[in-house]
């Protein structure tokens, strides 16, 4: 009652969403993948900074090239997967800033002239907009696979830059066959919520 999303909508997105271990061969388009960008680039950030980075592997030889990165157990998936993405944090994003908070374009060097500064916030940032990311795979009908089993600085040094902090590899598409294990529990509101 409280909850005014579609219920339906609601199970899409959680109650019904999982993450998936397998996939169909069909395959994950472009289109499909800016449609999940421009409906989560809405998700909120400090200062509307935009710190994420999606980097979509889709040559057979980037796929071999990162797969080599992975955890054993994450390599298999993220071989079959139809499509994967490497997230990460754009640790310079504060170049971006007078564009994207118009209002109060001294925030860049007010806030964010230092390296560490600009580390902590963009992590803090690009996590969220990758969970934002993922919700918006599933709002796409598509399964997302997130795995943080990899070895960081491999990717970093195959795929980016000094610049650039990878946060996780995740893998899109349609669920396939056994794609998940029994739900695991959740935390119930009286454990996690406290009133002061
Ligand atoms: C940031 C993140 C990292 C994860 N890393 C891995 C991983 O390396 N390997 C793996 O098999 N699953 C990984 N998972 C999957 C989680 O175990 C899974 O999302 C969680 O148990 C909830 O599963 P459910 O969505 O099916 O309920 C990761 C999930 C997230 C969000």
């Amino acid at each position: 009652m409280s909850l005014v999303l579609d219920p339906s909508a609601q199970d899409l997105l959680f109650r019904e969403a999982r993450t998936a271990n397998t996939f169909t061969d069909e395959p994950v388009t472009d289109e499909q993948v800016r449609a999940i960008y421009d409906l989560v680039k809405y998700g909120p950030t400090a200062f509307n900074q935009s710190p994420l980075r999606i980097t979509l592997v889709r040559s057979p030889e980037a796929r071999e090239r990162l797969v080599k990165h992975m955890a054993e157990g994450n390599q298999p998936k993220t071989s079959a997967a139809p499509l994967v993405a490497i997230l990460s944090a754009d640790n310079e994003f504060h170049e971006e800033l007078p564009q994207l908070f118009p209002h109060f374009p001294q925030a860049k060097d007010a806030f964010f002239s230092e390296r560490p500064v600009r580390e902590g916030a963009a992590a803090l940032n690009a996590s969220l907009q990758a969970a934002y990311f993922i919700v918006g795979v599933r709002a796409a009908g598509l399964a997302a696979g997130p795995m943080t089993g990899l070895d960081f600085e491999g990717v970093r040094k195959e795929f980016l830059d000094d610049d650039h902090t990878p946060l996780m590899v995740v893998n899109i598409g349609r669920p396939g066959p056994d794609a998940w294990f029994p739900r695991s529990p959740r935390l119930e509101y009286d454990q996690v919520v406290t009133t002061v």
